[in-house]
């Protein structure tokens, strides 16, 4: 995680690195700091918590003449969230200054090699002894290029560096591996960033660096060298986002803004892949002919966090039309047992930011064992798509808010379309795909109906805002919405909310059942709703309150409920991509009543870098 950025060009590079580091927040924001260059000296300034301490801190500063520095936002892996552990950090004689995003494994074993060698350490991170180790390597050569190459040879981990060094005014260094760092190319300017939102005001012109691969970059010049520091020329891409998903656009915050986005996101999706209930879908990405699934005998869905959840809604949707067998595990418990994957196996790899460091060893170990690997992702141009055979871009906009809505519903929608493409492919029930796509066409409309009735959730919201502990209880293809909307409630709210299948409650949560622990049942009409509203009905034995998300509550079980929030007819298989608005709204209000960090939520971040 942590965000980094350098610039060197002909603007105040106090402003740009700030500004940055804002549309970075989402990677972390225990402490930031950024260095400064000027006049053959380099001098860093630390903030610890919030962006804004450090925007305070500059502001005081008042510099207005440094056109080259680099940039940090921190989210703690090695230390405390202390100054001295906040970026930039630098050699002894302060002479070399860098910043950086990911872990270095084998830090303890350089940090006493150059004690030894008389380093003097003032923090307790990985990242000084890189500094201290490039610093002692420059000693040698004089060439920061090279003194960067023979440090990361000695490194273990994954990393992204900007490097500066007093004696090399007005250049940056920096090199990646497995961890992301893009270059922006500008007009007498360039940029350095773990990711284009940190960028795209300036340029939509970006350099993406190979993992090991070297950059030097000045205001008009850009060197990229290969890991053997032979020239590389990489190829210039345009980058996709435009400015304004960066922007509240009037919203309280961005989880809200995206929330409401999800209508369009939904249409956009479908748009040029299902042209109507009849024709097959195309999905351009997507490499996968009838022979090559004739012989897949099993599928396995590997993700974290709320993409796991999405991949679990998967595991119905795709055995359903297909009767291919799906598993589905967390991408840190995958890693750590023995993988049955063979080239007979499909991999769907889920993530919203393709950075996700437990996914991307994961995919890895598969790609390996010769499984076709598909990767359902928000970033085309992210680690795991360059890793993917298939891929399917969600094609979600940014998503700002630390928790994840739109980028969620944007990958069940393109789960149901790949459901979809492979049971067309290999000729299964056309009649149920139609079906499916007769739902997912009437989507965007019923999510609108949705988001209409925002009132009354906030209404419920605010009256149980003050509880502590919640069971979301739902059977079958909503058994994930149950833990995603949990989850949602535990990220931003910090209250302890527990998912459920609705059959279990009796096998143990029931104990904890009494007036002070609202059960939240989702209720869709289908197959599974007497089943659950039986179990509503043992909650409610259980003076337990009872909140029902339904298309409709029968008369004779009105009286069960506390409330509920009636949202429009859905057909089963396409209902969680609806009922977990309610959920997130539901998350959303009594968060922001409690006046919680919305957008960033305590200890989270976004891309999680690190395994
Ligand atoms: C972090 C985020 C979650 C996200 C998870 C997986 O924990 O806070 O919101 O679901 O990472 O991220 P990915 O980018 O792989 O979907």
């Amino acid at each position: 995680m942590c965000g980094i950025v350098g610039y060197v060009g002909y603007q105040n590079a106090v402003d740009i690195l700030l500004d940055g580091l804002k549309h970075l927040e989402y990677r972390g924001y225990d402490s930031s700091g950024i260095a400064l260059m000027s006049n053959g000296e380099i001098k860093v300034y630390k903030a610890l918590g919030k962006l804004q301490n450090l925007v305070d801190t500059m502001k005081k500063e008042k510099i207005t003449s440094c056109n080259t520095g680099i940039g940090h936002i921190r989210w703690a892996t090695h230390g405390l969230p202390t100054l001295a552990n906040a970026h930039p950090h630098s050699c002894n004689c302060k002479g070399l200054t860098l910043v950086h995003n990911g872990i270095i494994e084998n830090y303890q074993e350089i940090k006493e090699t150059l004690i030894k060698n008389g380093a003097i350490f003032k923090s307790q991170t990985d990242t000084e002894v890189a500094a201290q180790l490039i610093a002692f390597e420059y000693g040698k050569t004089n060439d920061l290029v090279q003194a960067v190459s023979s440090a990361v040879s000695k490194l273990k981990g994954a990393w992204a560096f900007c490097v500066m060094h007093k004696n090399e005014p007005e250049t940056i260094v920096a090199t990646r591996k497995n961890a992301p760092l893009l270059i922006g190319a500008g007009e007498n300017e360039n940029f350095l960033s773990s990711d284009i939102a940190a960028i795209i005001k300036y340029t939509k012109k970006a350099i993406y660096l190979n993992d090991g691969q070297i950059t030097k970059i000045s205001k008009d010049k850009i060197q990229i060298f290969n890991e053997d520091l032979t020239p590389a020329s990489n190829r210039m891409e345009i980058l996709p986002f435009e400015a304004h998903s960066l922007s509240k656009m009037g919203y309280k915050h961005f989880m809200l803004k995206e929330i409401h986005e999800q209508p369009d996101v939904v249409r956009n999706i479908l748009q040029d892949k299902i042209k109507d209930e009849i024709s097959d879908i195309a999905l351009n990405g997507v490499n996968l002919d009838i022979n090559s699934l004739k012989k897949i005998n099993r599928i396995q869905i590997i993700a974290c966090g709320t993409s796991l959840h999405a991949g679990l809604v998967g595991k119905y949707v795709i055995e359903d039309l297909t009767g291919i067998p799906v598993s589905v595990e967390a991408s840190s418990e995958y890693i750590y047992r023995r993988s049955i994957a063979d080239e007979n196996t499909l991999v769907i790899g889920i993530s919203q930011s393709g950075e996700t460091a437990d996914t991307i060893t994961a995919i890895k170990q598969v790609k390996e064992k010769g499984a076709h690997v598909l990767i359902i992702t928000n970033r085309k141009e992210s680690l795991l798509s360059r890793l993917s055979d298939s891929l399917f871009h969600i094609n979600a906009g940014i998503e700002v808010s630390v928790a994840a809505t739109k980028s969620y519903t944007a990958q069940l929608v393109s789960i149901y379309l790949l459901g979809i493409f492979i049971a067309q492919t290999l000729n299964m029930d056309k009649k149920r795909i139609q079906e499916i796509k007769h739902e997912l066409l009437t989507l965007p409309s019923k999510l609108e109906a949705v988001l209409s009735g925002e009132l009354t959730i906030k209404k419920l919201a605010k009256k149980y805002s003050g509880f502590k502990n919640f069971i979301f209880i739902a059977r079958g293809i909503n058994y994930p919405t149950a833990l995603e909307g949990a989850l949602k409630l535990k990220e931003i709210s910090y209250i302890n909310a527990t998912g459920y299948p609705a059959g279990e409650l009796k096998h143990g949560p029931i104990a904890m059942l009494d007036e002070t622990m609202p059960v939240l049942a989702i209720l869709n009409k289908g197959i599974v709703y007497d089943k659950v509203m039986s179990n509503c009905e043992e909650a409610y034995a259980r003076q337990a309150k009872l909140i029902g998300v339904a298309n409709e509550i029968d008369e004779r079980h009105k009286e069960l409920f506390d409330d509920f929030v009636i949202i429009p007819p859905v057909s089963d298989i396409v209902s969680p991509a609806l009922n977990v608005t309610v959920l997130q709204l539901f998350a959303y209000f009594i968060a922001e009543y409690l006046g919680k960090d919305v957008d960033q939520p305590r200890n989270l971040a976004k891309s999680v870098t690190v395994e």
